[in-house]
């Protein structure tokens, strides 16, 4: 069994019995985190008594119930729930003036490292570029929240719009991230793949235990927690 280490924390968990929920209990246990409260529905919120953090992973409108909730109690949020509009964005970055909040639409550190690997290719900036992603067959959002935001941080690199990232459903597969890059005799291609949700629960936790030391508000993500600048 692992060692608890550091203070206990005590967390609200919406999207409690999903796939991502029930991958952050699993590991929770063994890592002084105590799931005081899951948040299945809106009536579940009036039910916590004393939390340190909300962890997120449900759908954008328990994404929003929780931010709002957050804000209200001046509770910490980490969530990692993808499909948000603009204006949760929006909302988001409003929030973050008031609380601390860690928003990363992947938990994992491949995707981290890869993100900023993508500033590399402005030195091929004039090649033909497109995003793959592959996932299970019952995930919601299309194309994922990943591949948008590699996507959004592939256009800040090359300064120009790009085709919109591709995207396949099947099977149980957790997350296959691709970006390719053409140039005119010779291609390349960066992947990420993540081999089970375990890479995205641990990340969370890593983050919240993060977010928990955190005083001053403000909009964190995952590169905070895990790169040097
Ligand atoms: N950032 C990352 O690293 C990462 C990794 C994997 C997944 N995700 C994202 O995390 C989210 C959840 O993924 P998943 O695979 O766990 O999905 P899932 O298996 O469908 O689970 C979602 C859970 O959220 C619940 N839920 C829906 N609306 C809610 C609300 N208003 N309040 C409270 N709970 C609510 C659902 O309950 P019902 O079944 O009753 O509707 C379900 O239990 C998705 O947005 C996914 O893209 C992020």
């Amino acid at each position: 069994v692992p060692k608890r280490i550091g203070k206990n924390i005590n967390i609200a968990l919406t999207g409690a019995s999903g796939r991502m929920g029930l991958a952050i209990q699993e590991l929770s246990a063994a890592q002084t985190f105590t799931v005081t409260q899951r948040i299945q529905r809106s009536a579940d919120w009036r039910k916590i008594k004393t939390i340190d953090l909300v962890i997120d992973f449900s759908s954008p409108e328990g994404f929003r119930e929780a931010l709002q909730w957050c804000v209200q109690h001046k509770v910490r949020l980490l969530s990692g729930t993808t499909g948000l509009s603009s204006s949760d964005h929006k909302a988001l970055k409003q929030a973050a003036k008031r609380i601390p909040v860690l928003y990363s639409a992947n938990m994992s550190l491949g995707i981290a490292v890869l993100t900023r690997l993508l500033e590399g290719l402005a030195q091929i900036k004039d090649w033909d570029f497109q995003i793959e992603e592959v996932h299970h067959r019952a995930k919601k959002d299309s194309p994922s929240g990943t591949a948008l935001s590699l996507q959004h941080k592939l256009v800040q690199v090359l300064g120009r719009e790009l085709p919109s990232p591709l995207a396949v459903r099947g099977g149980g597969v957790p997350g296959i991230h691709q970006i390719w890059a053409f140039g005119p005799d010779e291609s390349l291609t960066l992947q990420h793949t993540a081999f089970n949700r375990k890479v995205f629960a641990q990340g969370a936790l890593s983050g919240a235990r993060w977010l928990f030391d955190k005083k001053e508000p403000g909009l964190y993500d995952l590169s905070d927690l895990y790169l040097k600048p």
